[in-house]
């Protein structure tokens, strides 16, 4: 219980599969500093993601999941998992076997496709991100591909917000920045770009 914080996320990473209840111990907390967001924000961004799910297409998984962006400006962008008919992938992508390529769309992706597009908001820095599923026990993180898709997009202190199912009451989310997901990354520095 007297771990501090970055230990305790870490933990929560290492054994969600093992222990939901883990997860649930030693890692949701209150957010509520962040540098380039208000706690206003930070809240209008999760309910977001929530909404987002209703965006969702996974008949196959039937694993709904929406993913929010906050840009400087103040506009959040909402995104949600799109699947098709050739779901076997997106099963295999879950269970980390890297012959496979994911070919369902997830969340965070999407949200991320919607701003690259839009010229209004393809210039802007990505202040923050917020995910949620349906899941009441485990954080909704995102996916291998997802990462480095974001690591592409974002800056390595980005936070990365994840509400548990009991948000609205408890006001509880995990809060990962970017590097934490993907430490020791590849990115266009490394190309020189
Ligand atoms: N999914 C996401 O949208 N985001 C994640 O972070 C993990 C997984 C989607 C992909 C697929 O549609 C479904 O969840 C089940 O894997």
């Amino acid at each position: 219980l007297h771990y501090p914080l970055r230990r305790q996320r870490q933990m929560c990473i290492r054994d969600r599969a093992k222990s939901a209840v883990v997860a649930r111990k030693w890692a949701w907390r209150t957010c509520s500093r962040w540098k380039d967001m208000t706690p206003e924000q930070e809240s209008t961004l999760i309910e977001q993601a929530i909404d987002a799910k209703t965006l969702s297409y996974a008949p196959y998984s039937a694993f709904r999941v929406g993913a929010a962006a906050l840009l400087e400006d103040g506009t959040i962008v909402q995104g949600a998992n799109i699947e098709n008919a050739s779901y076997g992938m997106c099963v295999k992508q879950q269970l980390a076997l890297p012959n496979y390529i994911g070919a369902c769309i997830c969340a965070e992706r999407s949200a991320i496709v919607r701003i690259k597009q839009e010229p209004r908001w393809r210039h802007q820095k990505i202040v923050a991100m917020a995910v949620n599923s349906d899941t009441e026990t485990a954080p909704c993180t995102p996916c291998g591909i997802c990462r480095q898709v974001l690591r592409e997009f974002c800056t390595p202190d980005m936070p990365v917000l994840f509400p548990t199912k009991h948000w609205q009451q408890d006001a509880h989310v995990l809060a990962l920045t970017l590097e934490e997901l993907l430490p020791y990354s590849f990115g266009p520095s490394v190309l020189g770009k």
